[in-house]
């Protein structure tokens, strides 16, 4: 839905300047304006964690944050953890190898979840992994595969900053561009990175 206040925001390195209903909520907008379904809406209250993203590094539930707030910000989304070629991040390949997911609803909520994490500490301890982790809800797994897959992210990651795997102008990455510049939008919203 196009509304009518203008927001300017990155998402994944995209540059975007579209007009938005204020009470759009963020993942609404990612999902209905921008087209990124990757980010899932289980509960909508703020409970579940499968609709985990990052804005300004900051792992945030997009259920409970307006379109609105995020005006200005830097947003990575699960579709923002490939490679240029498509490839799989690190955290994703250690989920898939380690079984970390069965319906995998509950999965890109995990993956932003272990990414914000592994950004702040490369290893986190047992009780910061469990505090992570159990801020996410899964229905499937019983979350041993998904404890496996976070050290196993661990090991692929070798301390490696999440965003500079595959560069360090990615997503979140030091030389990422700042929003109002990554992708300039005509006056109109029109330009090239522009959702609408
Ligand atoms: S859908 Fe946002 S926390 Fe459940
Ligand atoms: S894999 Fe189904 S909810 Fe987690």
């Amino acid at each position: 839905m196009i509304g009518d206040r203008r927001i300017r925001v990155s998402v994944n390195g995209t540059a975007y300047e579209v007009g938005v209903e204020p009470r759009t909520t963020l993942v609404d907008f990612l999902r209905a304006d921008l087209g990124l379904t990757g980010t899932h809406v289980g509960c909508e209250h703020g409970v579940c964690g499968a609709c985990t993203v990052l804005v300004d590094g900051l792992a945030v539930r997009s259920c409970l944050m307006l379109a609105v707030q995020a005006d200005g910000s830097e947003i990575t989304t699960v579709e923002g953890l490939e490679g240029p070629e498509g490839e799989l991040h690190p955290i994703q390949e250690a989920f898939l190898e380690e079984h970390g997911l069965q319906c995998g609803f509950c999965t890109p909520g995990f993956l932003m979840a272990t990414y914000e994490m592994l950004t702040d500490d490369p290893k986190p301890d047992e009780d910061e992994i469990m505090e992570v982790l159990g801020g996410q809800i899964c229905r499937c797994t019983g979350y041993q595969g998904i404890r496996r897959a976070v050290d196993c992210a661990i090991d692929k990651l070798g301390g490696t900053r999440p965003a500079d795997v595959f560069g360090a102008g990615g997503p979140e990455g030091p030389d990422a561009p700042d929003a109002p510049d990554a992708d300039p939008v005509g006056a109109d919203g029109a330009g090239e990175g522009s959702a609408r």
